[in-house]
């Protein structure tokens, strides 16, 4: 599989979709819906290294291929939250050599209304959980540390994410360790996106693979008699089971089965003990959603899934889609295209795909 960023000419929204509809032309012909994002502070995630160089700290990115670095100032697409905190953070730093020795990275996550920071350490954290509490005090920060098998959390490392979809609003909790649509505002669109399209079908039953935390899941919930959603982190299941409470759903069934086992537990190839509660002939699925991964999905998954009647997709990569698209396209067409620019200024998109069975 190429690279689709290798494609494109340049960061430009009208190159991505001119690349889109070259890719696409012999497959969907029609109109595609596109949602664009605000330039500025859309991006809830980061992630940096620090360079050090003499007594001196600074934020920095390290170009895989060439190892050349780049040191960093702002980001001024990240949430506000985090472009404020970032010089706040590294001043505090650099005047405090136990803080500062052996720091080799940062992680910031954002929700709308909250924000945690981890930093790494090539040490052990514990003999600097005095500064380390200080820090989180003074900057009043949900602070992590991390080290080799170890994790201190100072005030609290679960961020709380409200979620406006239509006139309704749905609360999720997750943390660092969990898979979180990086674009908040695009992450709403994409939810709206896949509503609007039910909003117009029957449906019965939903199956959902890479279900992560129940970003979608628990919007769509409502739409469907039943649902049964799967993800393979133990971590996201255990939150997803947690957004179900929190925003008092109950029927979905939040599975933790890779897509690998999901497949042969339908093929009866394999029982297991965590769907012994279920009776998989119990369902009955009009719809399947699916948000894998960059490597798209496998044979195994394309040949569960290609049985049903409704398919939607949501994809980072349009290669892996494309790949996946040759074999699809043998029992289904696609009757709704759509463009997320979740990561404005990048080459890189986010496609939904609605196909029917022929
Ligand atoms: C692109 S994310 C989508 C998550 C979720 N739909 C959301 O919107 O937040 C892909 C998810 O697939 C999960 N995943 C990766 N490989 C998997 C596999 N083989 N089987 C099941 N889930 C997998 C990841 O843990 C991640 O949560």
């Amino acid at each position: 599989m190429k690279d689709f960023s290798k494609l494109c000419i340049n960061n430009t929204l009208e190159e991505k979709i001119r690349q889109i509809k070259e890719l696409f032309k012999e497959n969907y012909k029609e109109e595609f819906e596109i949602f664009i994002s605000s330039f500025k502070h859309y991006r809830t995630r980061a992630e940096l290294s620090f360079y050090h160089k003499d007594d001196d700290i600074f934020y920095a990115m390290f170009d895989e291929k060439t190892k050349k670095k780049y040191i960093i100032d702002t980001l001024d697409f990240c949430d506000e939250k985090i472009c404020n905190l970032m010089p706040l953070l590294l001043d505090y730093i650099k005047k405090n050599f136990a803080l500062k020795e052996k720091l080799f990275g940062v992680e910031f996550l954002a929700s709308k209304k909250e924000l945690s920071v981890t930093l790494l350490y090539h040490k052990d954290i514990n003999l600097i959980e005095k500064e380390l509490s200080d820090l989180s005090k003074n900057l009043q920060l949900n602070l992590i540390a991390r080290s080799k098998k170890k994790k201190l959390i100072f005030q609290k490392e679960i961020l709380t994410q409200n979620l406006n979809i239509f006139d309704k609003e749905f609360i999720y909790e997750f943390n660092n360790d969990c898979f979180i649509q990086p674009n908040t505002l695009i992450n709403e669109k994409m939810i709206e996106w896949v509503l609007t399209i039910l909003k117009q079908e029957t449906t019965k039953d939903l199956l959902e693979l890479y279900c992560g935390y129940g970003n979608f899941t628990i919007a769509l919930a409502s739409c469907f008699k039943k649902v049964l959603a799967t993800e393979l982190s133990k971590k996201n299941i255990q939150f997803a089971l947690k957004n179900c409470e929190l925003n008092q759903i109950s029927n979905i069934d939040f599975i933790r089965l890779s897509s690998e086992e999901l497949s042969q537990a339908f093929k009866k190839e394999r029982e297991f003990n965590r769907l012994k509660h279920i009776n998989l002939d119990d369902f009955n699925f009009s719809h399947v959603l699916v948000d894998p991964p960059r490597s798209g999905l496998n044979k195994e998954v394309i040949n569960l899934i290609k049985n049903y009647n409704n398919i939607i997709y949501i994809s980072c990569n349009p290669l892996s889609l494309k790949e996946n698209l040759d074999f699809l396209l043998k029992t289904h067409q696609i009757k709704k295209f759509a463009l997320f620019d979740q990561f404005v200024h990048t080459k890189h998109l986010e496609c939904g795909i609605l196909l029917k069975k022929i």
